[in-house]
């Protein structure tokens, strides 16, 4: 198995990140990528991770994001994860999350959270292997806002 690192982004990222988001079923431009990245990178409260073979090719990627509800506290929301289809089962995935759990514990946050479309098998398998318990199932609504 290769060796592999973890790294923050950079700006220089997007169209690696873009590569592997379509793997995960969000097929999108570099142009786009690129806006959405540098719209979130430096911001104290997003986590954007990357993970890299030795020859610096990217074969994951992590995004959390630490915010406070008034219902359920501070916490920190796994937003993205993605581990390119040759490099699953190397435990990639989960040093990713640990990295996310890490900052969520210098932030001080109460929890990790996660949700998960159910058609994803690959992941419920996932979450709760490394330490994490299904609390609920929800439908989600979205409207386009012009
Ligand atoms: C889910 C995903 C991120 C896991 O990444 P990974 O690097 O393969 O995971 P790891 O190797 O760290 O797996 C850790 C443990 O989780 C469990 N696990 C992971 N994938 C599994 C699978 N397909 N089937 C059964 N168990 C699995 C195993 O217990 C594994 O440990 P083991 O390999 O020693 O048995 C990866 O499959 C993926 O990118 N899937 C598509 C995108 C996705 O579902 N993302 C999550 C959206 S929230």
């Amino acid at each position: 198995m290769a060796m592999i690192t973890l790294r923050e982004a950079r700006h220089g990222d997007a169209q690696a990140i873009a590569t592997l988001a379509s793997t995960l079923g969000y097929p999108v431009e570099t142009a786009v990528m690129q806006a959405r990245l540098d719209k979130i990178l430096g911001l104290a409260d997003q986590l954007i991770v990357l993970a890299e073979d030795e020859n610096h090719t990217a074969c994951g990627w992590l995004t959390a994001h630490a915010f406070g509800t008034l219902a359920s506290g501070y916490r920190v929301q796994i937003t993205g994860l993605v581990v390119s289809a040759q490099y699953r089962r190397f435990g990639i995935g989960r040093q990713l999350v640990e990295r996310a759990e890490a900052w969520a514990r210098s932030l001080r946050a109460e929890a990790v959270v996660v949700f998960s479309n159910v058609q994803r098998t690959e992941s419920h398998a996932f979450y709760p292997a490394i330490g994490y318990t299904n609390t609920k199932t929800e439908a989600v609504y979205r409207k386009a806002i012009s």
